[in-house]
């Protein structure tokens, strides 16, 4: 048995806002690694043209995805691709704080906050709504325990206002997001995940029941691609590569599953769009999550 897992595979967020399940995410444009260089402004331009070439309608980006020397995210994502193609969904999360020379975030916006950041994100992109916002609190390793209603009513309030299509939930817990979804719809999760970590599968579990993107930080490990045995046995018999059986094995898992790899190489761009033609047998699978 196979499990297809074609670049025509798609997932409509919200409901009504349809996006092939191989997207991209751009924090990597500005710099490859976390406090590394910064790439290539041309080639990081040329990494997006050609994402969305190669059938990428979802790009993940935020404010705060940017080199403490310039290159930022957004204004490479509007550089490259504005006048944005019909169709392309652009998500974005807020909650995080930034300043321009930081190397990280370094904490949280307060409440009051959150409409210039979101603002600040129409300007950047160019757009006149977001079709994605998440709210993103708490840090890197921060448990995820703190109440979000306050914040994410403010975010409610800008979808009310129109300036916001569909809201989502990034780093969060089954009962931050229960909170959350008596405010107002969320459309999509973004929490750490890869397929060689059993983790948060609680939390796909509630996406796939109630029909909410997953969409992964980390789908490659974050910080090197994970040295798996059982992804390297996979890709051996396929011919494929571990980053391309990591990106097909997540898409495999759940129909609500949302790849957004990141890159700022043109060959690494190539090798993960293309994992959305492998497609992946219940056997590798079951062997990948053993
Ligand atoms: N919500 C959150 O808290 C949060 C946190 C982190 C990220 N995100 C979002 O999630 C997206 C995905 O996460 P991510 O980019 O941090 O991590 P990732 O996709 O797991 O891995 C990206 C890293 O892997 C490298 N890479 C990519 N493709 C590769 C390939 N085929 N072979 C070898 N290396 C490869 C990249 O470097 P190269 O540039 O050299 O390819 C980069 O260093 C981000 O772009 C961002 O949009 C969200």
């Amino acid at each position: 048995m196979t499990t297809p897992t074609t670049r025509n595979d798609h997932f409509d967020l919200g409901g009504d806002l349809r996006v092939s399940r191989m997207g991209f995410g751009a924090m990597r444009l500005p710099a490859s690694t976390r406090g590394g260089a910064p790439n290539d402004r041309d080639t990081s331009l040329r990494v997006l043209r050609r994402a969305v070439e190669l059938g990428a309608d979802h790009i993940d980006t935020a404010a705060f995805y940017f080199h403490p020397s310039g290159p930022a995210a957004n204004e490479m994502i509007r550089s490259a691709l504005a006048p944005y193609p019909d169709g392309l969904v652009i998500a974005t999360k807020v909650g995080p704080y930034r300043a321009p020379g930081d190397p990280y975030p370094s904490g949280q916006l307060p409440a009051s906050g959150l409409r210039a950041e979101v603002e600040r994100n129409l300007r950047e992109l160019g757009r006149d709504s977001l079709d994605l916002v998440y709210l993103r609190p708490g840090g890197l390793e921060t448990p995820l325990d703190e109440p979000i209603g306050e914040r994410f009513e403010i975010l409610a309030g800008l979808r009310e206002e129109g300036l916001i299509r569909h809201l989502g939930l990034s780093h969060v817990s089954a009962a931050q997001l229960a909170e959350a979804r008596t405010i107002a719809p969320v459309a999509a999760v973004q929490n750490r995940f890869d397929i060689t970590q059993p983790a948060d599968t609680e939390m796909l579990a509630i996406c796939e029941r109630d029909g909410i993107g997953y969409a992964p930080y980390f789908p490659l490990g974050g910080f090197g691609i994970p040295d798996d045995d059982r992804v390297k046995a996979v890709a051996a018999r396929h011919g494929a590569t571990v980053p391309q059986v990591l990106l097909a094995g997540l898409l495999a898992l759940s129909p609500v599953m949302l790849a957004i790899p990141g890159t700022g190489s043109p060959a690494h761009l190539e090798e993960n769009m293309a994992a959305a033609d492998l497609a992946l047998t219940a056997a590798d699978l079951a062997e990948l999550r053993a």
